[in-house]
C-alpha cells in the first residue's frame, strides 16, 4: 500500500517536472520563433525600403553596377574614405560616388552608416531604443547631430513601432562587418580643408 502511494507520488512529481519542463521550453522556443518571424519581416522591409541602394557598396556586375552583397549593409567602404566635396554642374542639385555610399551637397558630404551588428564600426551597441529614435528624430544615434541626405528618415519616420522593431531585429542577425565609416564633413570643413 505504501509502495503504490510512493510510487504514485513519484509519478505526479515527474509528471509535474516533465510539464513544467515541456512548458518552458515551449515558451522559450515560441519566443525564439517570434523573434526569427520579425526577423524575417525585417528582411523584406530592408529588401522593399531599399537600404541596400545606399547603404551596401555598388560593385560594376555582369549587367551593370549593383550592390556588393558580399559588403552588405556594411556602408561606405574604408578604402575609398574621404572624398572631396564637389559643386554640382549647373542645373543639377547633388553628386553620389560610384558605391552610392558617399554623397555630396549642400548639406556638406554624407557617408552610409555600417548597420552590421559590428561592435565598434557598426551598430554593435546600439539598443533597440536608439535605432528607433534615430529613424523617428533624424538625430545621429537618435539624440545628437541631425542625419543628413540623402538618409530617407522623413519618411521612414511614418513607420510602425513593429516595423522599426522588425528592421532592428534584423540587422542584429546579419554578418558583422568591420568597416569604419568616415565621419560626416560639414559644408564649412568639406570646402575650406578640400578642394572644390
Ligand atoms: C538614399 C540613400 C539611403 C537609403 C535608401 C537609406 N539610407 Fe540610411 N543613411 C544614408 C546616409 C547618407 C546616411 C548618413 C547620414 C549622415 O551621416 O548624416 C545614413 C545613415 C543611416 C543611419 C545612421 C543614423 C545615425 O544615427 O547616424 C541608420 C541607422 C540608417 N541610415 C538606416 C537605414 C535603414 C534601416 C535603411 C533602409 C530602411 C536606410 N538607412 C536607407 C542614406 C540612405
Amino acid at each position: 500500500m505504501k509502495k503504490t502511494l510512493a510510487i504514485a507520488v513519484m509519478g505526479v512529481a515527474a509528471a509535474v517536472v516533465t510539464v513544467i519542463g515541456f512548458g518552458g521550453s515551449a515558451i522559450g522556443s515560441m519566443r525564439e520563433r517570434q523573434q526569427s518571424e520579425k526577423a524575417a519581416r525585417g528582411a523584406y522591409l530592408v529588401k522593399i525600403m531599399g537600404c541596400n541602394d545606399c547603404h551596401t557598396p555598388w560593385k560594376m556586375g555582369a549587367n551593370g553596377p549593383e550592390p556588393d552583397m558580399t559588403r552588405m549593409l556594411s556602408g561606405h567602404p574604408e578604402q575609398v574614405g574621404r572624398l572631396k566635396a564637389v559643386r554640382a554642374p549647373e542645373g543639377w542639385e547633388w553628386s553620389a560616388a560610384p558605391t552610392n555610399t558617399a554623397f555630396s551637397g549642400a548639406w556638406g558630404v554624407s557617408y552610409t552608416a555600417n548597420l552590421t551588428p559590428d561592435q565598434n564600426t557598426g551598430l554593435g551597441i546600439w539598443t533597440e531604443d536608439m535605432f528607433i529614435s534615430a529613424i523617428r528624430t533624424g538625430r545621429h544615434m537618435g539624440v545628437s547631430r541631425p542625419i543628413n541626405p540623402p538618409m530617407p528618415w522623413p519618411m521612414y519616420r511614418n513607420a510602425t513601432d513593429d516595423d522599426l522593431k522588425a528592421l532592428y531585429a534584423y540587422l542584429r542577425t546579419i554578418q558583422p562587418v568591420t568597416n569604419h565609416v568616415p565621419d560626416y564633413q560639414p559644408p564649412a570643413e568639406a570646402t575650406t580643408s578640400e578642394a572644390r
